[in-house]
């Protein structure tokens, strides 16, 4: 195990099967629809390379990248647009895959910003919730799991741009934050 890692919340076997499931539901409820999954960068990376492939329907694929957070594990609540979608939404149906809603201020964001550009239908699936933190009423028409309030890191979710690429979802040990590399 990562020796930063004090404890895995989720394995790998957890998250594969959760994922397995929601890509079910989602093929279930979009099938004979035109489909665009939108995943957004960078946390999303691991959750829509695994999500698409449980999706049995056609779909597309496309990616956002916006930033909140920076280098802090505190969201500053200004999101920024770090690269935009290379497709139109204007009426198509829009599913935004999110790793985590935590304040919810970058999904509020990314529903508004979508929103605006007349798609048929907007809905969002996240692998995690951590609805203790919320700022903003949003929530996901698709959840695959709820946390409590702590700090998040691995499958795709960063602290300081590092541990993305842990096969499993943990909480870091209080050394490792704020560590000079
Ligand atoms: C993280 C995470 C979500 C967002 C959730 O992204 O991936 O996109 O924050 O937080 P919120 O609900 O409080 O807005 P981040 O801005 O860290 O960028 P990243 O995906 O590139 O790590
Ligand atoms: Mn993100
Ligand atoms: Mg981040």
């Amino acid at each position: 195990m990562e020796r930063d890692v004090q404890e895995i919340l989720l394995d790998r076997v957890q998250i594969a099967a959760k994922v397995k499931e929601l890509g079910k539901k989602i093929s279930e409820d979009y099938r004979g629809k035109d489909l665009l999954v939108v995943g957004i960068l960078k946390g999303a990376i691991m959750f829509m390379a695994d999500l698409v492939r449980e999706i049995d329907i056609p779909i597309t694929v496309d990616f956002m990248a916006v930033s909140s957070y920076g280098q802090s594990t505190e969201s500053s609540g200004a999101v920024r647009i770090l690269k935009d979608l290379e497709v139109s939404v204007e009426g198509k149906n829009v599913l935004i895959v999110e790793d985590i809603v935590d304040t919810g201020l970058t999904l509020r964001y990314l529903l508004e910003n979508l929103k605006s550009r007349h798609p048929a239908s907007v809905r969002v699936c996240t692998l995690l919730d951590k609805p203790s933190r919320r700022q903003v009423e949003v929530s996901p028409d698709y959840n695959g799991f709820e946390i409590p309030d702590k700090f998040v890191v691995g499958y795709g979710l960063d602290y300081a741009e590092q541990y993305r690429h842990l096969p499993y979802i943990a909480v870091l040990k209080p050394e490792a934050y704020g560590r000079e590399e």
